[in-house]
């Protein structure tokens, strides 16, 4: 291969031109490989050296010498010109403003019914209570005849319970939750302390008090020697601990059938009374359908509503803010996660 020094001269003007026209690293690396390194024309020129002889290789020695250091250092110098582009350019477009508001993902929250449910299963446990449970789809015999509530009993009409079909199943949309009671006398030998809370079915109008899915939590104790003094102090504890010390309860003479005596547990909430449950001793008769013996043992039951419950502890005057699942309310009271 013979070359002049005008190839030389053309070899590094073609070097310097591409090296000039590197827009970015990645061309850069490129035009390296093909004017600068191992297989470039300069280092082909360079390796031909040897084959010259001894004076015209140190005359082109030189020419080519000085040519790549021209075209290494310009190299040199636009790669640093293209990584402090890069570098300034990585700092604008990476950059974090840390005074924009973060996305956040909501978490999930509970119920306030839930949070409430869980409060007072936390406080009957603690005196020694076991929480119960039983089904929503109820035997009819457990929701009514079992508790003493006879056929003709006005709430089993068609306006309060929601009977399914068909009617011979005898099953019902439970309209309380009582016959969890009954189930648990059943199941076990007194002494019995249980609380049940769960979810109620009957046929009334949505309205500021009302809902026809709503719950209730069911408390049935069963001993020796229980007074109706021992519902009283229960119920006391348990509207303490709910509402605050100051709250204004009363107990009003009632009927059920399934207790005797009975009475009506009220609340004063928003300048009236409001019913909060029922209570009373358990009917000796209800004992005896339970195979529990009623001169040996007595025992007391309340049943509350939770969403009344749940509308004197925060002051809620609507029933629908309950019931209709908007998180703008349920937000109000915190995850509920402990
Ligand atoms: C009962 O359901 C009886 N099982 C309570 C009971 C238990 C008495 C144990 C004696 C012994 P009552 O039908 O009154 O009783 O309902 C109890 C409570 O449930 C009411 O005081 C009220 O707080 C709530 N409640 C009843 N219907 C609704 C409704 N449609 N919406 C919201 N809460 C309701
Ligand atoms: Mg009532």
């Amino acid at each position: 291969m013979s070359l002049s020094s005008k190839d030389i001269d053309g070899v590094t003007a073609a070097a310097l031109e591409a090296i000039a026209g590197a827009a970015d690293l990645d061309s850069l690396k490129e035009v390296r490989i093909a004017h600068v390194g191992d297989k470039s024309p300069i280092a082909r020129a360079n390796q031909s050296l040897a084959s010259l002889d001894p004076s015209a290789r140190a005359e082109f020695g030189k020419v080519i010498g000085k040519a790549k250091g021209s075209i290494t250092s310009a190299f040199e110098s636009r790669q640093r010109v293209l990584e402090e582009e890069r570098d300034a350019r990585v700092l604008v477009e990476e950059r974090v403003d840390v005074s924009i508001a973060a996305k956040r993902t909501p978490s999930g929250g509970l119920h306030p019914l839930t949070i409430l449910t869980n409060e007072i299963c936390d406080l009957f446990t603690g005196l020694g209570y076991r929480v119960a449970e039983g089904p929503e789809l109820e035997a009819e015999w457990l929701n009514f005849d079992s508790l003493n509530i006879p056929a003709d009993h006005p709430a089993r009409t068609m306006q309060d319970t929601f009977f399914i079909e068909p009617l011979d199943s005898h099953l019902v949309l439970r309209t309380h939750t009582s016959p969890v009671q009954m189930r648990t006398m059943l199941e076990e030998k007194p002494p019995i302390y249980v609380i049940c809370p769960g979810r109620t079915y009957r046929a009334d109008e949505l309205d500021a008090t009302h809902t026809p899915v709503f719950s209730q939590v069911e408390g049935l104790v069963v001993d020796r020697g229980i007074t109706m003094a021992d519902l009283k102090g229960t119920l006391d504890h348990f509207a303490r601990s709910i509402f605050g010390a100051d709250v204004k309860t009363r107990l009003r003479p009632s009927f059920f059938p399934f207790t005797e005596p009975s009475a009506e547990v009220d609340f004063f909430f928003n300048g009236r009374w409001v019913e909060w449950g029922g209570c009373g001793m358990v009917n000796p008769k209800v004992l005896r359908a339970a195979g529990i013996d009623p001169e040996e043992f007595s025992g007391f039951a309340f049943g509350m509503g939770l969403e009344r419950t749940l509308m004197v502890k925060h002051g809620i005057t609507d029933m629908h803010d309950i019931v209709e699942g908007d998180i703008r309310f349920t937000q109000n009271f915190g995850s509920g996660l402990r």
